[in-house]
């Protein structure tokens, strides 16, 4: 299967708004190797020379719908500015166990491989989250409890699951609206 900018489903495509189903466990290998080849577009994405030759955009995330196939999975890796990997997880069936009730968004607005376009305005999320998965890197279920940048993350792709895309959230009347309650992620 070839991952690249050009075979990633876009938002003009319905299929990027249909319902992913749970993946059984344990992992068949089919899966688990769609799974790592999206791990590795994510991890590729970001080397901009082999971005470059593969034509990847940059990403710290995808989920196995982006790629036309309708299952829980999700790739991530995020990464310092020194390029090295500060977390990353495959994972299969990623469930919000819990969500804070403070609010978060990035400054800079979100992105997705899916979309084209560009939609200015704040997504507000919840600031910190407990995600339930079975993480296919350690082979063990796993509860991330995660904050800052990677609760935004989680929380992009586990809205893949459901055909919601970033700017779903934006409020149309009044994207750049402030919540002086909410905390801002540079
Ligand atoms: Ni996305």
């Amino acid at each position: 299967m070839l991952i690249n900018n050009d075979t990633i489903i876009k938002d003009c495509d319905a299929l990027i708004r249909r319902r992913s189903a749970d993946v059984p466990l344990p992992l068949s290998d089919q899966d688990r190797d769609i799974l790592m080849q999206m791990m590795k577009y994510v991890d590729d994405s970001t080397v901009p020379e082999i971005a470059e030759e593969k034509n990847l955009r940059p990403a710290v995330g995808i989920s196995a719908i982006q790629i036309g196939i309708p299952k829980k999975m999700t790739a991530v890796i995020l990464k310092g500015a020194d390029g090295n990997k500060v977390c990353e997880y495959a994972l299969v069936n990623p469930k919000i166990i819990s969500n804070s009730v403070e609010q978060a968004y990035l400054e800079s607005g979100e992105g997705c491989l899916s979309v084209v376009e560009d939609h200015e305005g704040y997504v507000y999320r919840s600031a910190r989250v407990k995600v339930k998965a079975y993480d296919a890197l350690t082979d063990k279920e796993v509860l991330i409890k995660a904050d800052g940048y990677l609760a935004i993350v989680l929380q992009h792709e586990i809205d893949h699951f459901k055909g919601i895309l970033f700017y779903d959230h934006i409020d149309k009347n009044d994207p750049f609206r402030k919540d002086p309650n909410a905390l801002v992620i540079e």
